[in-house]
């Protein structure tokens, strides 16, 4: 695999000169990000040597680099699922090259489903913690005693706590939940929701935790929120489907926006 990622690498320092320390990984409802960026330098996922292509019509495939407010940024917009190609190392390139261009730091967002009342449909959630339900994992056949990766504080106490701070400045809506990944690409069961309420489950959704364990794997600090755009199965009488997870991410995208703005600021300005 290292040069499949040197050959990535070097495809990307090529076309982007400046190294960028922050980059975030967009899932549904944050494609504004990119929109809002200076100087953006785009790379379909499709130029680059190894890159997976993503087959959901949300899910752009670029990689984008360039500023916000002056703060040099990495976007990849748009991530391989495991429901796409039964592969949980979907990511794995990707992340490893993200490393080896000397990113440090890797936020991970998403969509998922909400399994508490009082967090709804269009509101942000800070992950956690992880619950991975799937029975996969990313490290298979990973060789070497690192694949032993402590997941304790996956999600980084600091990174957490600038996410808090960045919400209290903003005036974003945040809440805080453990975070559940079921492979997809179905919804669950009402069942499958109750169990995970009471496994101490608060979200649900179908990518990110391989991405988690793939990122700490390579040493990087990583952070993850949710928009949320749905309940979880029986929770309401609305069908659960792609068009709407579409729709609530499009009505939270502004908070979340809110968000990131503020955080991507502050870590420019006091890195971690
Ligand atoms: N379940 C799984 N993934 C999701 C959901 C959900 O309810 N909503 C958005 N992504």
């Amino acid at each position: 695999m290292s040069t499949e990622i040197d050959k990535a690498a070097d495809y990307i320092r090529a076309r982007i000169g400046e190294q960028k320390r922050l980059a975030i990984v967009l899932g549904s409802g944050l494609g504004g990000l990119a929109d809002a960026l200076q100087d953006a330098i785009t790379i379909p996922y499709q130029e680059i040597p190894g890159f997976p292509i993503s087959g959901v019509a949300s899910h752009a495939g670029a990689l984008i680099t360039g500023h916000m407010d002056g703060a040099p940024l990495l976007l990849l917009a748009g991530r391989a699922h495991y429901y796409e190609h039964g592969d949980a190392r979907a990511m794995a390139l990707p992340i490893s090259t993200l490393k080896a261009l000397g990113v440090e730091t890797l936020i991970l967002t998403n969509a998922a489903g909400s399994l508490r009342k009082d967090v709804p449909p269009g509101s942000a959630s800070l992950i956690t913690d992880h619950i991975n339900f799937s029975g996969l994992n990313p490290l298979i056949g990973a060789e070497g005693n690192e694949r032993f990766v402590d997941l304790c504080d996956a999600y980084d106490p600091e990174l957490r706590d600038r996410f808090r701070a960045a919400a209290k400045a903003s005036g974003a809506e945040l809440h805080e939940g453990v975070y559940v990944w079921f492979s997809g690409p179905s919804f669950e069961t009402p069942a499958e929701i109750r169990a995970t309420r009471v496994m101490g489950g608060d979200l649900v959704g179908m990518s990110t935790v391989p991405e988690v364990i793939l990122a700490r794997h390579q040493g990087l600090r990583v952070g993850g929120v949710s928009l949320i755009t749905n309940y979880g199965a029986g929770m309401e009488s609305e069908v659960l489907s792609h068009e709407m997870t579409m729709r609530f991410a499009a009505k939270g995208a502004n908070n979340m926006m809110k968000l990131f703005k503020t955080v991507i600021a502050d870590l420019h300005k006091n890195p971690l």
